[in-house]
């Protein structure tokens, strides 16, 4: 009897397991004044005229080239993050203005490995578009997304530690800070907090707001 309690709890689990990870993929989100929708490699202009900026990519990780390769966007697009989204089933946004849903501006590039030289999450967004709070929109979305759809608990993030903008988004949107660790950025910095990202704090931090 407990034998078969056990297998139809195991069965549970399988099934469980096998209908989230049908449902994640880089679904298009609207918000407010953004949309959000699968990186294409039609979009390569776009991130190689935004990308190659020293202002952003500073922040990023030595995984990232610098100097920033004229066919740098279209390589990145075509070799990494598009057999990423097919094979391992990572969601990489570009992120679009509604008014101009064709050109990205940023992207969001999730992909839940607990890697501690990526986290499972990366995102940038183009100088034009800072400071307005348009990542913090994006990300809100993307948190509701995982959380309430795809169903995750938590996921594991990191920014440089000097990167206050990249903290401030990530304290708005959920992060509970684990510690500091060691990482090479293009700035020189060489340490880089990680946060965990819950559903638990993303529920609090929605609820507070709708108070
Ligand atoms: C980090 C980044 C994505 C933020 O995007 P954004 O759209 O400008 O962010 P938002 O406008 O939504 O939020 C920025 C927050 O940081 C705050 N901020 C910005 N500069 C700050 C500073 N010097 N001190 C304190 N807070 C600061 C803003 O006031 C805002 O918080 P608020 O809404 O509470 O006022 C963008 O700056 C970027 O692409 N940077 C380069 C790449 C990068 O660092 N990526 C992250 C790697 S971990």
């Amino acid at each position: 009897m407990i034998d078969f309690a056990i297998t139809c709890v195991r069965f549970a689990v399988f099934v469980r397991f096998m209908l989230k990870s049908t449902m994640i993929k880089t679904s298009i989100l609207e918000t407010g004044r953004l949309i959000l929708r699968p990186l294409t490699l039609e979009d390569a202009p776009a991130v190689q005229k935004y990308f190659n900026d020293w202002e952003i990519i500073k922040n990023l990780s030595k995984v990232v080239p610098w100097p920033y390769p004229d066919d740098g966007a279209e390589d990145f697009i075509k070799n990494n993050a598009l057999p990423r989204m097919r094979e391992k089933g990572h969601l990489i946004w570009a992120i679009t203005l509604k008014e101009n849903p064709g050109e990205a501006i940023g992207i969001i590039d999730f992909g839940h490995e607990r890697s501690l030289s990526h986290g499972d999450r990366g995102f940038w967004i183009a100088r034009p578009f800072q400071g307005r709070g348009l990542m913090s929109e994006a990300i809100a979305a993307v948190n509701d997304y995982l959380f309430f759809e795809v169903g995750l608990e938590k996921f594991t993030v990191l920014n440089a530690k000097s990167n206050i903008t990249s903290r401030r988004v990530k304290e708005k949107t959920g992060a509970v800070f684990i510690g500091l660790t060691e990482l090479e950025h293009h700035s020189g910095e060489t340490e880089a907090e990680l946060w965990d990202i819950t559903r638990e704090n993303w529920e609090k931090i929605k609820n507070g707001r709708d108070e």
